[in-house]
């Protein structure tokens, strides 16, 4: 038995996670689990309502759980950061999910815009730090709003964070993956204190993890290859703001956001489950949301709860809705409704 929060958040979210749900449901009896949901109605209608984001009562609730599954944030009619920085960021840094885990993988029959590349050639797994970084709000303003205004947004990197980051990433590799390579996508040429601290300690304990091959690229040129030759990639470890552009470039590449989905993770601690894509606020409601992400996530999600055998068949299933059903994965032509999708992963499973 586990215990879910479920966190369906703004516009198709909703719709994502129901069909998520549905297919972890199916499951259930197949696989021997159970999953006990709760709801919680964060986001930008109860903000609008009521002024709170993320109270405190709830985030020490959610901790009580063991994995929190998350449609989608951000809301047309709210400030953008509000909800993003008060509850999505504030989840993973407050909950210290220190790893934001996206998998970057083409399924058979999925179109990718990449020419002459096939299931063989895209097929890695991002490792994004996801407590530190551009992203830890370090700066401020001087002088705003005048000609003289100066605006600085820090880069945070700590011995601790890059480290335990890193070793989540050696062992994946080392543990989950064939090829063994661990790609550390930095930029040393330029950024020349962060990516310093990030490749010493990448070489350090590097020897700790026999059999993983450690290779170094820049992110620039990780952009470049992740499009001509994304064959060369299994592992890729970087900081949260790479982290964050290479994925949405990933998700492409795979297929787009209608399958794309990420785990942010604290191994042995609740973490949180969710499509990488938007809100996309703009098909809410019409049933032409592709659910796949949030099927993924799910699958992940279990992964992480230990039922890698129930996971791994939920990857599969949808695998097969891929090549033999779906027209396409973006939203409104996939040749199905949203929860026709659900139901076919389901009857697949
Ligand atoms: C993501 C998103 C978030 C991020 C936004 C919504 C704050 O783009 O999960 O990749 O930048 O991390
Ligand atoms: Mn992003």
């Amino acid at each position: 038995m586990y215990k879910i929060a479920v966190l369906p958040g703004d516009g198709t979210g909703f719709e994502q996670v129901t069909e998520g749900l549905k297919v972890l449901k199916a499951a259930e009896d197949k696989f021997g689990f159970k999953l006990e949901t709760t709801d919680y109605d964060l986001g930008g209608e109860r903000y609008m309502r009521t002024g709170e984001v993320l109270p405190e009562s709830v985030l020490e609730e959610l901790k009580a759980f063991d994995a929190i599954f998350l449609g989608a944030i951000g809301h047309p009619d709210v400030k953008p950061g509000i909800l993003e920085k008060g509850l999505l960021l504030k989840l993973r840094f407050d909950l210290d999910l220190y790893v934001n885990l996206r998998p970057v993988k083409l399924f058979p029959g999925v179109n990718t815009p990449l020419k002459d590349k096939g299931p063989d050639d895209i097929d890695f797994v991002v490792v994004r730090e996801n407590t530190e970084g551009l992203y830890c709000g370090a700066g401020g303003f001087l002088r705003k709003g005048t000609p003289h205004e100066v605006a600085v947004q820090e880069s945070v990197n700590t011995r601790m964070g890059v480290e335990r980051c890193l070793r989540y990433a050696f062992e994946y590799c080392r543990d989950k993956r064939v090829r063994k390579k661990l790609t550390l996508c930095g930029k040393t040429n330029v950024l020349t204190y962060a990516f310093d601290l990030w490749e010493r300690a990448f070489h350090e304990i590097g020897p700790d993890y026999t059999g993983v091959e450690r290779d170094y690229a820049h992110v620039d040129a990780i952009c470049m290859w992740m499009v001509k030759n994304p064959e060369w990639f299994d592992v890729i470890v970087t900081d949260n703001i790479f982290g964050d552009i290479i994925t949405d470039l990933g998700a492409m590449i795979q297929g787009g956001m209608g399958i794309a989905a990420g785990g942010n993770i604290h191994p042995g601690k609740v973490s949180m489950f969710e499509p990488i894509g938007g809100s996309a606020p703009k098909y809410t409601g019409l049933g032409v949301i592709n659910p796949l992400a949030s099927i993924c996530a799910g699958a992940m999600m279990l992964d992480h709860l230990g039922e890698t055998e129930a996971a791994a068949r939920i990857e599969q299933a949808v695998a097969t809705v891929c090549s033999k059903k779906l027209k396409s994965l973006n939203a409104g032509q996939m040749g199905y409704s949203t929860a026709e999708v659900g139901d076919l992963v389901v009857r697949e499973l």
